[in-house]
């Protein structure tokens, strides 16, 4: 059968999606291993986010044809919320604090709002920052602290699939590191994550594989090495 699971945490086939009457994605098939952290990459409007927003089942873009399986299970049919109690999470670039809460109240209702994942101790165990600032409203933190708790939600709630779209926007390069570390210990955890940036490299230093999107197609797939190693792909899709 086609929806047999295959080895493969996330395999979409063959994704076509649309904006309204634009056609953005014109075929995009990926997989990802479990515990593996891939590397989507790509000039800006290649469909990277679309493609995101795809797997974690947005309302839009509207996906007409393809199919998405995460653990065999089919996500295409299923609407955000389903996909998300499946165990998929989006963390989109503008990280979606919620006004008014604590960094812990943020927390507390991430656990409520499924199964509950790691317990507050454990998460403020890798996130000290967090820990610290654990009353402080959590729309007051900086970029970076807020990239964190977007990512310790994700822990909260027991997810198995971490997408993250331009995790290190505007942040400083101690802090890109910090959440590079944060993220090597999630992988360890048994997570796997897509990691959707414009700093090629430092995506790339912590990734396991990279696919790289041009014009709403996969135009090449591999390991960080190799893609480092091609001259041709760094200038033409990643501009190193
Ligand atoms: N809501 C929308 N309605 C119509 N077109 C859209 C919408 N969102 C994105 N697009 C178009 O879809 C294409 C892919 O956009 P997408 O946001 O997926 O690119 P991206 O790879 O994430 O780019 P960036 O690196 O700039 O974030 C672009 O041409 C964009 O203009
Ligand atoms: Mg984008």
């Amino acid at each position: 059968m086609n929806a047999a699971p295959n080895g493969h945490l996330l395999d979409c086939r063959n994704l076509h999606a649309y904006y309204g009457e634009s056609y953005i994605l014109h075929g995009v098939s990926l997989t990802v291993g479990d515990n593996e952290i891939l590397a989507l990459l790509g000039r800006n409007g290649a469909g990277k986010t679309t493609t995101l927003r795809t797997i974690a089942r947005a309302e839009q873009p509207q996906l007409r044809k393809g199919e998405i399986y995460l653990r065999g299970q089919p996500l295409h049919g299923l609407p955000a919320f389903k996909a998300a109690r499946m165990g998929v999470s989006l963390v989109p670039e503008d990280r979606r604090i919620i006004p008014g809460l604590t960094v812990e109240e943020n927390l507390i209702l991430a656990q409520i709002a499924k199964d509950p994942g790691w317990p507050l101790e454990r998460i403020y165990e890798h996130f000290p920052r967090l820990a610290e600032r654990r009353q402080q409203e959590g729309i007051t933190l900086s970029g970076g602290e807020q990239q964190m708790l977007a990512i310790a939600r994700a822990l909260a709630r027991d997810v198995s699939l971490l997408l993250l779209d331009e995790p290190y926007e505007g942040l400083a390069p101690q802090i890109v590191s910090e959440i590079e570390q944060i993220l090597l210990e999630v992988k360890k955890a048994g997570m796997t994550v897509i990691v959707v940036e414009q700093n090629a490299v430092a995506a790339l230093r912590i990734a396991d594989r990279c696919a790289i999107l041009d014009d709403g197609s996969v135009v090449f797939t591999g390991d960080p090495g190799e893609v480092l190693a091609n001259e041709e792909i760094r200038r033409e899709y990643l501009a190193l």
